[in-house]
């Protein structure tokens, strides 16, 4: 495998974090969580940055932090948060540093299932009552899935544990 940054990418509780975490580990990179590192940087958490300053603040702060990340050119997995490829043609600045972009994809199904009893951390649905969650997930992962698809490879995750995805970029990264 060619040392460089490795990216992961998915909508909310598509398991990024836990992915990046066993994949670190198995290839002996450094892991860093996008959403941690804005957190630890600004000394606030994502719910907090969102409630006192604002999603606008905090898409500014995510493509600075996303930028001063690459930009060290060091070899490393990042986590993506769910809106990160989205805004601000994060996605155009990936391309510059790597072709190693991996999106987890899940079905609408398996994402309500796992975010319905914890809304509360996830400012972007915690308002969101839960029967309306299909409709909006449904929405929003259609309006992401163009970003989303600009990966350079696409996992599905449903029906497969951890480390079954962890094997499957493996196979992949060269
Ligand atoms: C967001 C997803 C979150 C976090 C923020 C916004 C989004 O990350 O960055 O709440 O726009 O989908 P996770 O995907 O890690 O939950």
């Amino acid at each position: 495998m060619k040392e460089t940054t490795i990216i992961l990418l998915g909508y909310m509780a598509s398991g990024k974090s836990a992915v990046s975490k066993l994949l670190g580990k198995e290839i002996a990179l450094p892991v860093i969580d996008l959403d941690d590192y804005i957190e630890e940087s600004e000394k606030k958490s994502i719910s907090e940055i969102f409630a006192e300053k604002g999603e606008i603040y905090f898409r500014k702060k995510e493509h600075e932090y996303l930028q001063e990340i690459l930009q060290k050119n060091k070899p490393c997995v990042v986590s993506l948060g769910g809106g990160t490829p989205c805004y601000a043609n994060n996605m155009e600045l990936i391309e510059q540093y790597t072709t190693q972009t991996f999106y987890l994809q899940t079905s609408i199904a398996e994402i309500i299932k796992r975010v319905k009893d914890e809304k509360e951390k996830r400012p972007l649905i915690k308002d969101i009552e839960t029967k309306d969650l299909p409709e909006f997930i449904g929405k929003h992962l259609f309006e992401r899935a163009n970003f989303y698809q600009k990966s350079t490879y696409s996992i599905i995750t449903d029906g497969k544990t951890i480390r079954e995805i962890v094997v499957e970029i493996q196979k992949k990264l060269n």
